[in-house]
């Protein structure tokens, strides 16, 4: 099975190469700038053309969630028209399209966890992008699988896992905001699950459950939480460790708001597609295993 993702060095485009690698049944192919640049969509087909996927999974996006509220057409284009032309070009090339989208299209104001059938109401540009981005997928290619995720971390790239270990490495105290709440989720996980979906939508001829799911790491924390069992960890293997000290989202304001409760039920995902995502905090310490603390240097992203 042959996967064409967008993106070459966002966390999930770099987890599905790297998971690849240890497998003969499966071959990645990172397609992204400049062959495949999405805010220049006419680039797409061309590029996705060229990697002859059996599935294109669409990773790629502009993930700048402050920035977004300044660059608003950029974060559409790039988001909604681009992800809308890489299911299109899947479509065109008669494979199936696996899209990453966001909790951010919710406004955090249930009490709960989001089931995919809840009211979207995105709080700033970047979640409605990637809501528009959904249409333009579900309009673009009846063959879709929209995979909702939320608080991803990886041993690649920038994310919150690294910058806490970055922080605690020249600081005693971290504050972190303790109000939002949601599932840490990490990109190595994300990865089997779309293999998992993948294998199932191409042996399966007669699949016919396309559509939203969520996806997101078992149980819940706030990132006050998540900053702890980071760190924590992170001692328990000779790395760097601070205390965390909680504050409220009103003590850390940010341009683009941010939903206060951004927990996804992934229960959808394990029964139909039948694969269950790990506990968050055993996810964490797999995570943190990829990367070299307590031995030669501190990560830097
Ligand atoms: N990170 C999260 O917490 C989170 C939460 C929920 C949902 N998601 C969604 O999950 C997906 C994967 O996220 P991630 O964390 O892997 O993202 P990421 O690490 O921020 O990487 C973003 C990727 O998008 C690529 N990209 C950005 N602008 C592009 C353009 N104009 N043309 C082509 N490629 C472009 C980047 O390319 P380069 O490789 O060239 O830099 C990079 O590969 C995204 O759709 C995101 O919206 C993420």
């Amino acid at each position: 099975m042959r996967l064409a993702v967008t993106g070459r060095e966002g966390q999930v485009a770099a987890s599905l190469v790297e998971a690849a690698r240890g497998r003969d049944d499966v071959e990645v192919v990172a397609v992204g700038r400049p062959a495949l640049d999405l805010a220049r969509p006419d680039t797409v087909f061309a590029a996705l053309e060229a990697a002859r996927p059996d599935i294109v999974v669409s990773a790629a996006a502009y993930t700048a969630v402050d920035q977004a509220e300044d660059e608003k057409d950029l974060a559409f284009t790039v988001n909604a028209t681009g992800a809308g032309k890489v299911a299109e070009a899947a479509e065109r090339l008669g494979v199936p399209v696996i899209h990453l989208s966001t909790d951010y299209v919710f406004d955090g104001a249930k009490d709960g966890a989001y089931v995919e059938t809840d009211a979207t109401a995105p709080l700033g540009v970047y979640g409605a992008s990637k809501l528009a981005g959904e249409e333009a997928v579900a309009a673009a290619n009846p063959r879709h699988i929209i995979l909702r995720t939320a608080w991803v971390y990886s041993p690649f790239g920038r994310n919150f896992v690294k910058t806490m270990l970055r922080l605690a490495a020249d600081r005693d105290e971290i504050a972190v905001v303790a109000d939002q709440w949601g599932n840490p989720t990490s990109a190595l996980d994300i990865t089997d699950a779309i293999l998992h979906a993948a294998a199932k939508v191409r042996d399966d001829r007669n699949f016919v459950a396309f559509g939203v799911y969520h996806l997101a790491g078992e149980g819940d924390t706030n990132w006050s939480g998540f900053a702890r069992h980071i760190l924590d960890t992170s001692r328990a293997l000779g790395g760097p460790y601070a205390k965390v000290r909680d504050i409220a989202t009103a003590d850390y304001p940010t341009k683009a708001r941010r939903p206060q409760n951004s927990r996804l039920s992934s229960a959808k995902f394990a029964r139909v597609l039948g694969w269950q995502a790990p506990q968050w905090r055993a996810s964490v310490d797999v995570a943190i295993g990829h990367l070299p603390i307590g031995r030669t240097c501190i990560p830097v992203n």
